[in-house]
């Protein structure tokens, strides 16, 4: 929407929520010159159409919990991207800690000074600014995660990769589950979403981002994830001719969308490989799977994507099998760019739907992911000559 870059347009704000002190500090911004509060609702859910729309600057959510309100701040982001400070009264120093992480731009305790609101509201409104200017423009990058073997650990990387991006880059993710017959990456986050990637593919009417973020689901880490269908009947009508346009969609609306995949080479997946910036193939120690990640390395060939954008992931690296990352390597001609651990921590995050990058920022496995965000965030400048790795012709 159109909200001029001269300080001398008020700054517009939304109040929801209540806390001890709320009403006479919405009171004293609503007489304030610098700012114009649109509107108050005690209930994020009354609040749905105002928020809505992308004309506010900052929304300010106002609570008497000790806890950071997880559910009313995923109501107001179904409907705005607007920054978010929390307005708190009492005890809130375990509210405070979760905010860290959250994705919120401040947390104001009251009683506080007028004045001070209205700074931090003001500061919290050019930083969105900033970033709203930053974002126009660019492209996000797709990073999909393949592998032609079931069960080699693509779900448990690309949710974790996603959340990884999403809590510790500062990235829009979105995670697009293209394993469209049983795909799983919506549980493992501990999600139980009614729209899927399906209904929004058979919705009337032109694709477009305000289009998309009705069918997204929200996690608390700040991440975004379209789903898989429910059924797997349903996979079908998840064409190339849409995929394209939604991945082109995707990358107006995200900084970084991570793609979970199935083990084929099927039209959805071609129509992704079209527009990957990085393919990150996983692997593992164990003969048949590093034949057939072989097979698809020469299979991309074939199908000319570039092999600079190839990038093998070594999962559950550090196991004892008789077999090193050395012959992996031979095998393969080609480097391994990630080893990621076998961690107990994984299985125990997977069957409570909390990925272990949030659960256990501190375990070996989330280490490697986080390490593995960083790389896929900055895009390593393409230079074809100098690293490309040919396969040898068969
Ligand atoms: N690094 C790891 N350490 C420990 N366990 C792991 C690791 N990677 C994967 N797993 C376990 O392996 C199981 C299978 O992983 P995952 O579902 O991610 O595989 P997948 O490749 O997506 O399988 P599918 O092809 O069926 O979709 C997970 O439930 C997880 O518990
Ligand atoms: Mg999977």
């Amino acid at each position: 929407m159109s909200h001029e870059n001269g300080s001398s347009e008020a700054t517009r704000i939304f109040v929801t929520g209540a806390c001890e002190g709320s009403a006479q500090l919405c009171e004293a911004l609503a007489a304030h010159p610098d700012l114009e509060v649109v509107g108050t609702a005690e209930e994020v859910r009354d609040a749905a159409g105002a928020l809505a729309g992308g004309h506010l600057n900052v929304v300010l959510h106002a609570t008497n919990a000790a806890t950071l309100p997880f559910d009313e701040i995923a109501g107001i982001r179904e409907h705005t991207r607007a920054p978010l400070i929390i307005l708190a009264a009492g005890e809130a120093s375990e509210l405070l800690d979760q905010a860290l992480d959250a994705d919120i731009s401040d947390v104001l305790l009251l009683p506080q000074l007028t004045e001070n609101v209205v700074f931090a509201v003001r500061k919290a409104a050019h930083s969105g600014r900033r970033a709203q200017a930053a974002a126009i423009g660019k492209k996000g990058r797709i990073v999909t995660v393949f592998s032609p073997k079931g069960g080699t650990g693509k779900t448990v990387i690309a949710t974790n990769l996603a959340s990884a991006l999403a809590k510790f880059e500062g990235k829009r993710t979105l995670l697009l589950d293209l394993d469209l017959q049983f795909g799983d990456a919506a549980i493992m986050l501990g999600l139980e979403p009614d729209k899927t990637i399906y209904d929004l593919v058979v919705a009337p009417g032109e694709l477009d981002s305000e289009k998309l973020a009705g069918y997204i689901a929200r996690h608390p880490a700040g991440l975004d994830i379209l789903p898989a269908p429910l059924r797997p009947e349903d996979a079908e009508l998840v064409t190339e001719g849409k995929l394209g346009r939604l991945l082109e969609v995707a990358r107006e609306s995200y900084d970084m969308i991570v793609v979970d995949t199935s083990p084929f080479f099927h039209g959805p997946m071609l129509a992704t490989l079209d527009q990957t910036d990085d393919l990150l193939l996983v692997c593992s120690l164990d003969v048949p799977t590093v034949k057939n990640v072989r097979l698809s390395l020469q299979t991309l060939e074939l199908l000319s994507f570039p092999t600079t954008k190839v990038q093998v992931v070594l999962n559950r690296a550090n196991t004892k099998v008789g077999m090193k990352q050395k012959e992996v390597e031979s095998a393969l001609e080609q480097r391994v760019r990630f080893q990621v651990p076998s961690d107990r921590a994984v299985p125990l995050s997977v069957n409570r739907g909390n990925p272990v990058v949030l659960a256990e920022s501190g375990a070996d496995f989330s280490k490697a992911v986080r390490e593995m965000a960083k790389v896929v965030a900055t895009p390593q400048q393409e230079d074809a000559g100098k690293k490309r790795r040919f396969l040898a012709k068969a």
